[in-house]
């Protein structure tokens, strides 16, 4: 979502503004700005589209203070005069996240006399300090004052041309943190943004306020407490968030994917047994009497925990149910203390997930396992257990690695449930182990495929429709596969169990209609196949991602891909892959901007 960077340092620091919102620009990009303090007053450059065009924009701007953010629109429609800093007198301010009683306080400040001039919630949070400033000239006591009168999630950052030498920020709700470099302190909502100048990093909790001057920052609470918070040393590779040969981060991740699961899998070391202390220090007993999983999460990571739950239920033995989180938040439903609430997001960071979990844990149930891509989230930090999926910087707005990983880790959450629940035998575990060492090398021989992929790709980006079908842990697999090619290529798909067809989705089929199947030998091969020619009797055009043993063959209207390995339960990691390498390609042909598809962004901090 949006991205907020700033810094007060020695000598003029808009090219690391700059730097660090590239940096930020997946999470949220329709328009970026900057502010600094000037020679006579607040400086502010901003631009609608991308980075670089700030970057020209700001070209003749110096200044040792400044604040910047990129901007995915909430409050008001992508534009110049909406984008970030907002200005009131001599502050400037950038946001992420929701004022929700900005409309109340929109109107104390215009019958004071303030004069809007954007439709943002944002724009009050920069008259209010204006406001305060009068009766309370110390920038930092002002924003502390102007925070207790906000309601809502949010990450601010204010500079004052009257102040200068000093930024002030705050969190509420949205993700901020500190960098302390050698040449100055800087705050960013995203550690990437700050490994330019520094791995020191100090995360802001909710309620916290600083103050960064060129020398050093200092920490209160809003009630004026002061507080000291711990220094990480950011273990993030700077190499990790480049580009390097590829032409798109989603490429790029497609194609890290045998790495990332081999670092998410590296903690099963060579141990022929999986213990639950992968999962925290508690997990054995926590786990002990769990009679159900509940797993709440939001896009890519619900089709990984419902892909999940089949392996729960047919392994462990457990129930096991899957709730998009925005659903559950809201709902009134039956509270099991006894349950295990699972959060599987990638950021961490995602407002319904984090809510969801709140929401359980609010009816009592204090069983939590978070299954996250990054360590100080939110969610990691609000649940019992936690598993880190070790995919690196996800970066394409359209999760790959994040996936594969998160459905790693959700197989060595299930052996360990069977474990527990003495539902596992020795031989079955080891083999599973080696089944699961073997993923990386089974993923990299998928992605040999590419270029058969690619070919297709070409015969259907110029249609308007898509159909995909999967059966048993496949059909979570035909979700994602219609979701990547919704998200990137703007293609219409949908998916649907195949045995579905027949009560919907058959009525649609026609020549111009391509029925995306994912067909692994397993036990419902037999079934599919039956789908199939319902599909062809009606003259649809069929792609078959199969095994290299499904015994489908290819004819008129049958185009096949064989997978090189057939793959049992472990299967659905093989076969999204070929289904993110088809969406990539396809938006390829149609020259869509893949990584940062419209409308979309990465971390969705905002309900
Ligand atoms: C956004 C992203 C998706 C992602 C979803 C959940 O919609 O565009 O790629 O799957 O959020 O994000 P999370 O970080 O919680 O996994």
């Amino acid at each position: 979502m949006c991205g907020i960077v700033a810094a007060a340092a020695g000598s003029n620091i808009v090219p690391i503004l700059v730097e660090g919102l590239k940096k930020l620009e997946y999470r949220g990009y329709d328009s970026a700005g900057l502010a600094v303090t000037g020679a006579a007053q607040i400086e502010r450059v901003r631009s609608v589209g991308r980075v670089a065009e700030l970057e020209a924009a700001a070209a003749g701007t110096a200044s040792p203070t400044g604040i910047a953010h990129t901007r995915w629109a909430t409050h008001g429609v992508p534009s110049e005069r909406n984008a970030h800093p907002h200005i009131s007198g001599s502050i400037a301010v950038v946001h992420n996240g929701i004022i929700e009683n900005y409309e109340s306080l929109r109107e104390e400040l215009s019958a004071q006399g303030y004069v809007f001039t954007s439709d943002t919630d944002t724009e009050t949070i920069a008259h209010l300090v204006e406001a305060l400033l009068k009766d309370e000239p110390d920038l930092f006591r002002a924003v502390q004052r102007a925070c207790r009168r906000l309601v809502g999630a949010y990450g601010i950052a204010v500079i004052d041309q009257r102040q200068p030498g000093k930024v002030v920020v705050a969190r509420e709700g949205s993700p901020l943190l500190l960098g302390l470099g050698a040449d100055g302190n800087y705050a960013a909502s995203d550690a990437s943004a700050l490994l330019q100048v520094t791995r020191n990093m100090v995360y802001l909790e909710n309620g916290d306020i600083a103050e960064l001057t060129v020398s050093g920052v200092r920490i209160e609470r809003l009630d004026g407490t002061p507080v000291e918070r711990p220094v990480h040393v950011s273990q993030l590779s700077a190499a990790a968030v480049e580009l390097g040969n590829f032409r798109h981060y989603m490429q790029k991740e497609i194609f890290e994917q045998p790495e990332a699961l081999a670092n998410t899998l590296e903690i099963v070391g060579g141990s022929r047994s999986i213990q639950p202390g992968i999962f925290g220090a508690e997990a054995g007993s926590l786990l002990q009497d769990v009679d159900h999983i509940l797993i709440l999460a939001c896009g890519t990571s619900a089709h990984s925990g419902m892909t999940a739950r089949y392996w729960l239920e047919a392994v462990a033995g457990v129930p096991c149910t899957v709730e998009i989180a925005s659903e559950y938040r809201y709902r009134c439903s039956v509270a099991n203390p006894r349950q295990l609430i699972v959060a599987i997001s990638q950021s961490g960071e995602t407002a319904d997930t984090l809510a969801a979990l709140r929401h359980a844990k609010s009816l009592g149930q204090l069983k939590t396992l978070a299954i996250c891509n990054v360590p100080e989230s939110a969610i990691v930090r609000e649940s019992a257990l936690r598993f880190i999926t070790r995919a690196g910087p996800e970066i394409g707005v359209a999760s790959t690695k994040a996936f594969t990983t998160q459905l790693a880790a959700l197989f060595l959450l299930t052996l360990v449930v069977a474990k527990v629940r003495g539902r596992l035998d020795a031989a079955q575990e080891s083999a599973y182990i080696d089944q699961l060492r073997h993923l990386p090398v089974a993923v990299n021989k998928v992605l040999t495929l590419e270029s058969e992929i690619e070919g297709w790709a070409r015969r259907f980006a110029d249609k308007q429709h898509a159909l995909f079908l999967g059966r048993g842990r496949h059909y979570p697999i035909a979700l994602e596969g219609a979701l990547k090619l919704k998200e990137i290529s703007y293609i219409h798909a949908e998916a649907y169990p195949a045995g579905e067809l027949k009560h919907g989705p058959l009525a649609l089929v026609d020549a111009s209609m391509p029925v995306i199947s994912v067909a692994p030998n397993d036990e419902l091969l037999e079934k599919l196949k039956s789908n199939l020619q319902e599909v062809r009797a009606r003259g649809g055009e069929l792609y078959v991602f199969a095994d290299a043993d499904s015994e489908i063959p290819a004819s008129e209207g049958v185009h096949m891909l064989r997978l090189p390995e057939h793959y049992g339960l472990l299967s659905p990691i093989l076969h999204v892959i070929p289904l993110q390498l088809l969406s990539y390609h396809a938006a390829l042909v149609k020259g869509t901007d893949v990584d940062k598809p419209r409308n979309l962004a990465k971390s969705v901090t905002v309900e």
